[in-house]
């Protein structure tokens, strides 16, 4: 059905980033966002763990009538994505990636970073992906940390500050392409732009997603004309303010 919602997930708040672009892209949708903040974050978790959590929320929002999901977080889209999709082979099922297509084919030759949680940089996905680019240089950058400030709605602080400060000291002016490979991070993007300087572009794969999903309901005859709307749910109930502030409209 057209007005049935599109479920977003993510381990907390960081999928609202993508969510953003979901909103701006098809703003006739209906939206049922769960992000999973009494979990969060699954960054540090075993691979078995994350997809045990990505299975239970795909799970919730199909039964609550999704008629897609789009995982907006790159951790569980590493981890689990093909087990989803085994699991629901007749949905549409969309995962965040990284944006480093973008980034090589911007600098084709050039030094690229990618900041990300352990389990997106340890997957066997992220691999897979790199291999397709062995001309380019690229960094992997781990952030502890960083998502459990965001979570705490510290995205501007100067605590934030300092711990980019200390996780970026060594890529100042060296990277052409910073790849902000999870979904918490746009959320800081100022931050790490002042640090780093207008040499180097931040790409992240939420417009990407956003474009994707369009793509995958126009071919399925299933966009929404609207009016849309926006649900949040959230495993930890006091997170449902910091939603709104951040999805900002
Ligand atoms: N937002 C998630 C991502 O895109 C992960 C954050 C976490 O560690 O829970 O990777």
């Amino acid at each position: 059905m057209k007005t049935a919602p599109i479920g977003v997930f993510d381990s907390g708040v960081g999928g609202i980033s993508v969510l953003r672009e979901l909103v701006a892209l098809l703003p006739g949708e209906n939206y049922l966002y769960f992000g999973d903040s009494a979990n969060a974050p699954y960054g540090e978790k075993t691979t078995e763990e994350v997809r045990a959590l990505t299975l239970r929320a795909a799970e919730m929002l199909f039964d609550r009538g999704a008629k897609a999901l789009v995982v907006a977080c790159n951790t569980a889209t590493s981890a689990a994505i093909h087990i989803l999709r085994e699991k629901y082979p007749e949905k549409i099922i969309i995962g965040i990636e990284p944006a480093l297509k973008v980034a090589t084919d911007r600098f084709p030759t050039g030094h690229i970073g990618i900041m990300a949680t352990a389990v997106t940089l340890r997957e066997e996905k992220l691999a897979h992906q790199l291999e397709r680019f062995p001309q380019v240089a690229v960094e992997k950058i781990g952030a502890p940390g960083l998502v459990e400030l965001i979570e705490r709605g510290k995205a501007d602080s100067p605590e934030t500050e300092a711990l980019l400060r200390n996780i970026l000291a060594p890529y100042v002016g060296k990277l052409d392409a910073l790849v902000l490979g999870c979904t918490h991070y746009p959320f800081v993007k100022d931050t790490i732009g002042k640090i780093l300087g207008e040499k180097t572009q931040l790409l992240d794969g939420g417009a990407g997603t956003a474009r994707q999903t369009k793509r995958c309901l126009e071919q399925a005859g299933l966009l929404n004309p609207g009016p849309g709307s926006v649900i949040f749910e959230n495993s930890a109930t006091h997170m449902l303010e910091l939603s709104q502030k951040l999805l900002g409209i």
